[in-house]
């Protein structure tokens, strides 16, 4: 029910934040376009966990500390605290962005309220450490604090609801284990060399690539955003999504490049008695998972 309230006022936000949300994906496009690699880094892909999720709790944190720090009137703790608060809020920011620019649609436009909330918590922050400086009155600066911590405990829900209930970054391959061990018919007759090929796998869509006598296949949804890998294309052993651009290793399932997180599922092919091909699904595609 309050859930319910919740989703209806973050809804109405559409008015504005979709229009926002649009300005802020084409500056975002236009400054992370150039700089992959520091894109790959702020998504997490060398970590294998997105890096904004694991840094969101430590401005949260130390924010809870400036309001402890405040009521026990130690005043010099609660500045330090707050700038630390300040420091990681910004660090959080900044990988949040970088997940930020391969939302579309729905998720855009919630993730556009929530760093717009989160944007005007960082501003009052900083407006209360610099009006605690002198260590006057501290009315103010602990009044803006309060009111920040406001706007972080909503806006941290509505990044919640960005990651749980629409699945922004998550891994899309969570619930498919290793399998049954059994090889499994694929309904394919032709592999051309080098063209990705759709195939199905009893309840699975993989895709496949031939390489010379070598037949690739790799689970046909992407783990970043659920892509069509089929519809992607053939780089340097990899498969690159046509939606974001992630590249998965065709070998390994290893993802190569970002904003993927997370490696593929990957099977192994081989011809059946009967002349036709069969799949048997040998990673769960979690990170780590050939990992090298
Ligand atoms: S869905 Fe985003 S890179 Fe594939």
């Amino acid at each position: 029910m309050l859930a319910r309230f919740f989703i209806q006022l973050i809804d109405a936000q559409r008015v504005w934040a979709r229009p926002l949300g649009d300005f802020n994906h084409r500056v975002l496009v236009a400054i992370f376009g150039p700089l992959r690699f520091l894109k790959d880094f702020l998504n997490g892909k060398w970590l294998g966990h997105p890096v904004h999720a694991a840094l969101s709790d430590l401005p949260i944190g130390i924010y809870t500390l400036v309001i402890v720090f405040d009521i026990l009137g130690l005043r010099q703790a609660a500045w330090i605290a707050l700038l630390l608060g300040i420091l990681s809020h910004a660090a959080a920011a900044v990988a949040g962005f970088a997940d930020y620019t391969d939302t579309d649609g729905r998720p855009r436009m919630v993730a556009t309220v929530h760093s717009t909330v989160m944007s005007l918590a960082i501003v009052v922050y900083i407006i209360s450490l610099v009006t605690r400086s002198d260590f006057g009155d501290q009315t103010l600066p602990i009044v803006l604090s309060f009111v920040g911590y406001g706007l972080v405990t909503v806006g941290a829900y509505i990044g919640g609801e960005v990651v749980y209930t629409l699945g922004n970054m998550v891994n899309r391959h969570a619930w498919r284990f290793i399998g049954t061990g059994k090889w499994q018919a694929l309904d394919v007759t032709d592999i051309p060399e080098g063209v990705p090929v759709k195939a199905r796998a009893g309840a699975q869509s993989l895709v496949l690539v031939r390489q010379g006598d070598t037949v690739h296949a790799l689970h046909e949804v992407c783990a970043h955003a659920g892509g069509p890998l089929s519809e992607g294309t053939v780089v340097d052993g990899c498969i690159e999504c046509p939606w974001h651009g992630s590249r998965f290793e065709l070998a390994s399932g290893y993802k190569k490049r970002g904003p993927a997180t997370f490696d593929q599922p990957r099977y192994e092919v081989r011809q059946s008695a009967s002349g036709g091909w069969e799949a048997l699904r040998v990673t769960s595609g979690s990170a780590g998972v050939g990992e090298h």
